[in-house]
């Protein structure tokens, strides 16, 4: 099977994040994992801007640092050995992009993954720091156990934005079998100044 552009979750994504994150925003990967994300995004905001990562894993942090050392990125990447629950305690100004890559890190220990509880109270606190016209990507997989809860939580959390501050798009690959991963993307409009 050949396609050009619906291809899978993946590849909106990073369409998405080709789009969306400029030079010089600040931006946020909630979920470093092996990195791909955030050395994208590094890359993206450039020197002058800034990147936070959050992982629970020490390891996963660590090749990430390795990697953004490989290419010479030497950009403002902060790496943060803590829960992005958490996020509040690290970012203390207006972010314009937000990511998220639940679930467990492909060929690592799939005991360790995100849980709908920790996942909820990170997405409320991110949602506070959103700038106007700030966006939050959300993948989330329900083929492992917890993935369907979390899901279905995150869903019910984003369905309760009020339409005059958010818009919440669900992009889900309805006919494909194996439980492809869900989509969520959040933009914050413009505050309207009087
Ligand atoms: C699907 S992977 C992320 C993949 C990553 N985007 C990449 O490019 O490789 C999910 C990651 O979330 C991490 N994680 C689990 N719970 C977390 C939490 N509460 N806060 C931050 N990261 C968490 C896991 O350790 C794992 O590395």
């Amino acid at each position: 099977m050949r396609y050009s552009e619906i291809i899978n979750t993946l590849k909106i994504v990073k369409d998405m994040i080709y789009k969306c994150v400029k030079d010089g925003q600040v931006v946020v990967d909630c979920t470093v994992g092996n990195g791909n994300d955030t050395i994208l995004l590094a890359r993206l905001v450039g020197k002058t801007g800034r990147v936070y990562g959050f992982d629970i894993q020490k390891k996963a942090l660590d090749i990430t640092k390795e990697s953004l050392a490989c290419e010479n990125l030497d950009n403002d990447v902060r790496l943060i050995h803590d829960g992005h629950e958490n996020i509040d305690l690290y970012i203390k100004e207006k972010v314009d992009f937000i990511i998220y890559n639940l679930g467990y890190l492909p060929k690592g220990n799939k005991n360790i993954k995100t849980n709908k509880d920790t996942t909820l109270k990170s997405l409320r606190k991110a949602i506070n720091i959103l700038n106007d016209n700030g966006i939050i990507l959300i993948t989330c997989y329900i083929g492992h156990e917890g993935g369907l809860e979390e899901k279905e939580e995150v869903e019910r959390f984003l369905k309760s934005l009020d339409q005059k501050q958010f818009n919440v798009v669900k992009y889900d690959f309805i006919n494909q079998i194996n439980y492809p991963p869900i989509l969520y993307g959040v933009e914050k409009s413009k505050t309207r100044r009087e």
